[in-house]
Parts: C-alpha cells; structure tokens; sequence
C-alpha cells in the first residue's frame, strides 16, 4: 500500500536539519550567533523520537497549551470554561516561549506571569490539618490561594499588586558595588473586602519550562540520597525532600516541580494552573475555587459539561510539555565549571543525573533549603518552610535570558535581573558559598557567570 507521505514529520525533520547545520555554528561563535528565529524556537521543539501517534499526542497538547480560553457558554465549547476568576487565558499567556515570566508588562504594571499566592498560618483546628495535609497550606478566607487579576463579565476581579523596590548595596572584598533591589508588594483594588489581618503573601514568577520530562525520570531513590535533613555530614547544607499529597493517586508522593517543590509530576501541575491560573475545573482539581463571599463567582455560568480541562486534554498537554527537546549546552568555560564546584555551588546545584538512556546536566538537587531570612516569604508549602525553597535547575539559563531580552527575571519573585544577582541573594545554607564567590578574583566571578550561561 502506498504511504501518504506524513507532512507533519517533513517539517520537523526539515526543521531538524536546520538545526544541525546551524550547530556548526554556535561551536564556533556561542550562543549570541543563533539567528533570533531558532533561538526564539528553543524551548518549543519536538524531540526526534517520536512515531506518528506520539507527534499527534505533542501537537494536540501544543494546541491546548496555547489557544485562547473563554467564558461559558460559548459557541466555541471545546475551550469555553475560563474563569470565573483567572489571571490569564492561556498557558502561554505566562510561559511565553515556554520560558520564565516576567515582573512587569508595559508601564511597571504588574505582569501576569507574576502571581500572588495567598496563605494564613495554620490555628490547630481540625480543619486547618486536614487542608495543611492536603493542599500544603491554608488559604486566606475571602480571596483563597491566589489573586485573580481577572474575572469574567459579572465577576468582580481580586486585586491588583503593585511591587515597590528598596535598594541595599552588596559590597566585594575587591571593592566592586553592586546593588540588588528588594521587593515590598501590596495589593490595590480589593474586591471581596479586607484580606485576613495575618495573611501571608507571596510572589511567585513563571519558571522557564525546560526539560521537564527528563527530570521527570530521575527516581524519588535518586532525589532522596542526597537528603541530610538533620546536616550529619556538618557541610551546614540540610537538604529536605518536600512530600506533598497528590490529589490524582490519593497518597503522599515526593515534590519536585515549582519554586517549593510542592507538584509531584507535571501532569499535577499543569492541573494545579488549570484550576489557579485559568479557573478551569479537570479531573485533578473538581471543583471552581470561589470562596463561600465570592457570590458571583459561585453563581457564574459553568459549561455544563464534568470537567472544563478534560482528561484527555490534561494528559495531552502534560505528554507535550514532556517531550520537548532540550536545547544542547556548549560548555566551554572549564575553569568555571570548576570554581562553581569548588566554591561549594553544586552542594545543592547537583550536576548530574543517570537516566536509564542518557545522563542528563539540570544543576539542581530537587530539595529544599532554608536559604535566609532575605529571600523568606514565611509561607509554608506541605514539608517546605517560611525560608525554604527549592534548588531550581540552572540548566539553559544563559538561553532563556538570551531569548527574553530585556525582561530578565531571576529567583522565584524575579528580583534578581542577571545571575550576579541572583548569587548574591544567597544566605541561609548558602551563605558560605556565596561568601567564597564574594572572595574570588572578578575574574574568576566572570568564569562562573560565563560557564552558568553556558550550561
Ligand atoms: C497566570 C500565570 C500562569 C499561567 C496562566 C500558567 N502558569 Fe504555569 N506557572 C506559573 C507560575 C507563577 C509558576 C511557579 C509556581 C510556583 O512556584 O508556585 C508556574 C509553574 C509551572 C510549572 C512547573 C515548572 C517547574 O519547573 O517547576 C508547570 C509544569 C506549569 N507551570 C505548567 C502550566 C500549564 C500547563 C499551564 C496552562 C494550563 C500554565 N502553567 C499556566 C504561572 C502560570
Ligand atoms: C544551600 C543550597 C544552595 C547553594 C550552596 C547554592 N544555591 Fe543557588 N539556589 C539555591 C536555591 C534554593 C535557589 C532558589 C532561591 C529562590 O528562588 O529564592 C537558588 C537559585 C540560584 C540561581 C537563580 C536560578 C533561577 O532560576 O532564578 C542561580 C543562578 C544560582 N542559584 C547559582 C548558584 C551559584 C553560582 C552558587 C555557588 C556560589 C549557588 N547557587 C549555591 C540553592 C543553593
């Protein structure tokens, strides 16, 4: 029988050898050559193994990871849903290019892909264990777990935030100045009346979303050896696996997605932003989160149908943000490569991992640290403290920074703008690293820079 020729597949492959005879390149001149068009690609790309069922599978979830959501009841019912309250319509609203998001949009307002999360510390009740054990956390009474920026005809929005910054200078042995900008956020225009006098609030920005189906094969055995809860090597580095419950197999699973840690598989987050980010009920979250004085947002329009996000849709979705190919790195500063290790840096960055194909380089341990009072936001997630925060991979950081310009947003509420920065938030168990990059030569503090935008 004679085989249509499977168009979807030409492209790729052609895309693919486009790629590879641009490789050459990049050896030669580094990442600042690729042309913008396949450095805007970077993060979006199929990976090659693919048959033609799972290329279907990819592009089907691409689809739903970038169309438009909106308001019951629509003509448009496969993706009507959106809302009640929402901060943005799509994925890709706050994961443009499938990079990290921003702090501010246009005229220092407020980006969307820097969320609010609201919490209030537990009071011992009955109620509130049930909700720690179950959601990590008990979320503010009249607003829940996060501001809606948005709500649908009829449904008054939460709140808007506005972030000022105090400045403090970061002083070298050298002699070098350099100033970091701590961020103080309120909310404007409250909607459902005053927030809980003890609310905890905290920002969170869009991760870039890289690799995720590589980290999504390293092992729990492999994440936990490199557990030391109660520091018995005296490094005074304590990492801590955050176990969190997962609401799709009912039972306590280890973290490893977001800045806390707190989503076991990317399927559950992507659910997890489902319900938060967009207000699309799915077969892990059942239920709209209107809390019981958002009457309009109770009584809203639904699409009638069980699930907005359906089953199929979720899992598409999750199988496309899992089969996307990694960019490669071009690692050339060794000298860098090997300070970063000396200085202590890959005590929490762990280099690498074993995979059953392949080893892969994600720079993270997937634990939790206390990293100072600095970069505390007091809010506990599951097992994670006030203080502590999840080691984020710093593979393709450099790529990331390169494909969003002039919007480059570091640590997990974006105030850092460059990775020199970043570094110098460090306290806590990272104190006497940083502390030991602080004493280096700049030039040697260059080569570390220079390797991290490398890797
Ligand atoms: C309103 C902005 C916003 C929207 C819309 C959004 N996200 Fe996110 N996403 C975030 C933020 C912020 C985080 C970090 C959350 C945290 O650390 O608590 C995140 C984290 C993630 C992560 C974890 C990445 C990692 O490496 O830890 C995944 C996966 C993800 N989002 C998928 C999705 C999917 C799928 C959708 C659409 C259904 C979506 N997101 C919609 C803002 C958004
Ligand atoms: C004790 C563990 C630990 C050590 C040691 C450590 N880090 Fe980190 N690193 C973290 C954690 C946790 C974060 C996230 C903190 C946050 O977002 O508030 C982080 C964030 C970063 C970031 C920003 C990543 C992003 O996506 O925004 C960079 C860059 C970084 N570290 C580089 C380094 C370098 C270089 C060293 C050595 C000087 C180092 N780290 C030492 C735990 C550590």
């Amino acid at each position: 029988m004679l085989r249509k020729p499977n168009y979807k597949r030409l492209v790729i492959l052609s895309i693919s050898a486009l790629a590879v005879s641009l490789m050459a390149r990049v050896f030669a001149n580094g990442l600042e050559d690729l042309p913008a068009q396949i450095l805007n690609q970077s993060f979006t790309q199929i990976q090659f193994n693919l048959n033609n069922d799972e290329v279907d599978e990819f592009i089907l979830g691409k689809s739903f990871f970038n169309i438009p959501w909106v308001q019951a009841p629509s003509a448009t019912t496969a993706r009507d849903g959106l809302g009640p309250l929402f901060s943005a319509n799509t994925c890709v609203n706050c994961h443009a290019k499938n990079g990290s998001g921003k702090v501010f949009a246009a005229n220092n307002i407020v980006d969307r892909s820097h969320v609010i999360r609201l919490s209030i510390s537990s009071n011992g009740t009955d109620e509130h264990q049930r909700m720690t054990a179950k959601i990590g956390f008990i979320p503010e009474p009249s607003y829940g777990a996060q501001i809606s920026i948005n709500g649908v005809l009829g449904v008054p929005f939460e709140a808007k935030p506005v972030i000022h910054y105090s400045t403090k200078d970061i002083h070298y042995p050298d002699g070098a100045t350099i100033t970091l900008q701590q961020p103080t956020i309120k909310l404007k225009n409250l909607g459902y009346g005053d927030l809980h006098p003890n609310t905890i609030v905290s920002a969170r920005i869009a991760p870039a979303l890289v690799g995720l189906g590589l980290l999504e094969q390293i092992t729990d055995a492999q994440i936990l050896s490199n557990e030391d809860v109660n520091d018995a090597n005296h490094d005074g580095i304590s990492g801590k696996a955050n176990r969190v419950w997962s609401s799709q197999t009912k039972q306590v699973e280890i973290g490893r997605y977001t800045w806390k840690a707190s989503a076991p598989t990317v399927k559950h987050q992507s659910a997890n932003a489902a319900i938060n980010d967009m207000g699309l009920t799915n077969p892990i979250h059942e239920h709209q989160s209107c809390t019981p004085i958002q009457v309009a947002c109770i009584n809203a329009s639904k699409d009638g149908e069980k699930h907005e996000l359906t089953a199929q849709r979720l899992s598409a979705i999750s199988y496309y943000l899992t089969h996307l190919k990694l960019p490669q790195s071009i690692v050339t500063e060794h000298q860098g490569q090997r300070l970063f290790s000396e200085i202590g840096c890959s005590q929490c960055h762990v280099p690498s991992y074993l995979l059953p194909k392949t080893t892969i380089y994600p720079y993270s341990d997937f634990l939790l640290h206390d990293m100072g009072k600095d970069l505390a936001d007091s809010r506990s997630e599951f097992d994670a403290l006030g203080s502590e925060w999840r080691t984020p991979p710093l593979w393709k950081l450099g790529r990331v920074a390169l494909i969003l310009k002039d919007n480059k947003n570091f640590l997990h509420d974006g105030r850092a703008r460059n990775l020199e920065q970043a570094i110098l938030w460090h306290g806590g168990e990272a104190e006497k690293s940083k502390t030991l990059f602080m004493n280096l030569p700049i030039s040697s503090r260059g080569k570390i820079l220079q390797f991290l935008n490398e890797i």
